[in-house]
């Protein structure tokens, strides 16, 4: 396991004047979710994930070396267009991962991002936003440092990720990634994401997931308040010793197949999610009506096909519809027939497990 310091270079051995690269990361969505942290983004308790597919970020990452070091220097476009509003967030994470990366101030960047799902779509862009800068950053990090290896290139971009988003640790590297020290996974770390180490069984191959857009506007809250809300909650405790136990449950289902548990700790992870946040004070329900008719009609679909489709809920009202790419044609249409009309303007995204960031050639 790699600690802090071994993420700081010690000397580059090459250099490189200007240049540009450019790479894609996805979203992730947790099956054990990660509330609650500690100084540096250090998370209170570990997580699990699905790697997505199809939301992703894609950013470029143009470099030019520059006279005066004093001040980071940067260009940011969204879409083509300067986005000002991105800036300080960009700022904050230029002066985070500034240690770890001592040559951020030699350079002039151009910062060009875009993402694969709909702006304000209530689908959090910060996962894959952190963790395709962060790839880029280590791309540059490569060229002054040929040495260096594949794993601590995406260990470290992985600790970039996170020090800009908790959860986009969990962006860089596929298809089910774990976050945070647990006593089953002997590489688990709480400074960066690994893959799930143990051989999933097929059910959960291209595992499909339908993000349905129920509520697509500001978040109410941020997760940075809802992170800090664990401090002093009243069920904290416990709430971080249950996710070390359903972690341990899940990993033993995805090992072997085992879709009744799996969908049970899934689903029951995400209403407790939501549970900390009604509890905490002060308290606050990120679910909307359609979120609770979704639940429901999952619920007796599931019941009366026997079909394992299960949800789960980020930090908001939309909900992922998780189910075997063998159901897909059937759950698909039962979607469109019942669940559309509970999403805002009828819009989903259908994406399914992925493989972590890429680079574009
Ligand atoms: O990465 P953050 O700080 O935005 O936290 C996200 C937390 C949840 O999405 C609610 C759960 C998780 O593990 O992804």
């Amino acid at each position: 396991m790699l600690s802090e310091k071994d993420f700081i270079p010690k000397q580059y051995t090459s250099f490189v004047q200007t240049g540009s690269f450019e790479w894609s990361a996805p979203s992730n969505i947790a099956l054990v979710k990660y509330w609650g942290k500690k100084e540096n983004q250090i998370p209170a308790n570990p997580s699990v994930s699905f790697t997505l597919n199809n939301c992703k970020t894609i950013t470029k990452l143009g470099f030019e070396k520059k006279e005066n070091n004093g001040s980071f220097s940067f260009n940011l476009l969204f879409e083509g267009k300067p986005k000002p509003d991105f800036r300080p967030k960009i700022e904050k994470f230029l002066q985070r991962v500034e240690e770890y990366l001592p040559f951020l101030k030699e350079y002039h960047f151009t910062i060009d991002t875009q993402n694969t799902f709909p702006h304000s779509s209530g689908i959090a862009s910060s996962a894959s936003g952190m963790a395709a800068l962060a790839m880029n950053f280590m791309s540059l990090e490569r060229l002054l440092n040929p040495d260096m290896d594949d794993a601590y290139f995406y260990n470290k971009a992985s600790f970039l990720a996170r020090l800009g988003s908790g959860s986009a640790c969990r962006s860089v590297k596929g298809n089910v990634v774990v976050w945070g020290e647990h006593k089953d996974f002997e590489e688990s770390s709480n400074l960066y994401g690994v893959t799930f180490p143990y051989v999933i069984h097929d059910n959960f191959k291209n595992y499909q997931d339908t993000i349905l857009l129920v509520d697509k506007g500001e978040k109410q809250v941020s997760s940075t308040v809802g992170h800090d809300l664990m401090h002093g909650h009243p069920f904290a405790q416990q709430r971080f010793e249950q996710a070390h136990d359903n972690l341990s449950k899940i990993k033993e289902a995805l090992v072997s197949g085992d879709l009744e548990s799996f969908i049970s700790i899934t689903e029951s992870e995400a209403l407790t999610l939501h549970s900390m946040m009604m509890t905490s004070m002060p308290y606050f329900i990120l679910m909307k009506p359609n979120t609770l008719e979704i639940i429901n009609r999952v619920w007796k679909f599931r019941r009366e096909t026997t079909i394992p489709v299960c949800f789960t809920l980020d930090a908001g009202a939309n909900v992922h519809v998780l189910y075997p790419e063998n159901d897909k044609v059937k759950v698909l249409e039962f979607i469109k027939n019942e669940l559309v009309a509970y999403c805002q303007n009828s819009q989903y995204i259908c994406d399914e497990i992925g493989n972590g960031a890429q680079q574009i050639a």
